[in-house]
């Protein structure tokens, strides 16, 4: 091979393997829309619709990855995850000063419930607001630093090489074989009583539940581990109660902001 040939190779395959991966991907980001559309008040869901056009909120829930690619729009990187140590806390941790997933959840609902910011800004600060929503309640986004929450943690899925994040993020979803409406219609059955439970607490009791998660999944996962239908059998419900709560959670946060 010529050297420029050579380069061209080693140029594309970093792209390829070196791409930050999509958050839940596609699918789950959906089926978090989806669900929180049953839990909306007439009030909120009539803000909404006003702000997106009639649009729903599966439909601009993945704004936020869509414009990564935009060099316009890289300063928002980092704003959906956060990395501290197992042994610490998110308060006691140095706070990235790009910003986090929690800081852009409280920048979010600022703007929203300011009266004098320009409507193009509510439209923006909404839609990265239904993303954020899900990304808090993927385990591996409030991770660590050290493998860039899962990102460089090696493992095989179903005999093809990915990593831990990718699997929490897409792989389990994709291989379950449901569409987002179907994924939201058969999402566990809850009383009253329940739902009133997941929307109880804070946005940072939320992301410590997301924290526990991802210590139980560290705790129980191998480098280089060979993951299949053990991992999905293991695994799937918390994915799918995952998905339901950040929508049932979504539903809540915008409640309080539209009334
Ligand atoms: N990049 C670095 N840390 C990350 C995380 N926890 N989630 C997603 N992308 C990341
Ligand atoms: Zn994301
Ligand atoms: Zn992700």
């Amino acid at each position: 091979m010529t050297r420029i040939a050579i380069t061209i190779f080693i140029v594309i395959f970093s792209l390829q393997t070196g791409i930050a991966n999509e958050d839940w991907g596609k699918t789950g980001h959906r089926v978090t829309g989806e669900i929180a559309e049953k839990y909306l008040s007439r009030k909120s869901k009539k803000a909404i619709d006003a702000l997106l056009n009639g649009h729903s909120l599966a439909f601009v829930s993945n704004y936020a990855d869509d414009i990564k690619s935009d060099d316009a729009y890289r300063k928002y990187g980092p704003w959906h995850y956060v990395n501290f140590p197992f042994d610490s806390t998110y308060e006691a941790s140095e706070k990235n000063e790009r910003g986090d997933i929690y800081q852009a959840i409280q920048k979010c609902i600022a703007v929203l419930k300011n009266k004098n910011a320009p409507r193009e800004e509510k439209v923006f600060y909404l839609k990265m607001l239904v993303h954020f929503m899900g990304d808090l309640h993927q385990p591996l986004h409030i991770g660590l630093a050290e493998d860039k929450g899962g990102n460089d943690f090696q493992v095989r899925w179903f005999n093809e090489g990915t990593n831990l994040h990718t699997v929490w993020d897409s792989k389990m979803i994709d291989s379950y074989q449901m569409s987002y409406t179907e994924l939201a219609t058969n999402a566990n059955p809850l009383t009253k009583k329940q739902v009133a439970a997941i929307q109880q607490g804070s946005i940072k009791d939320w992301m410590y539940e997301s924290r526990a998660l991802c210590k139980e999944i560290y705790a129980t996962t191998e480098t280089g581990e060979k993951l299949s239908y053990r991992y999905m059998y293991e695994y799937m419900n918390t994915v799918r109660g995952q998905l339901q709560k950040g929508g049932i959670r979504l539903a809540a946060v915008l409640n309080q902001i539209f009334g």
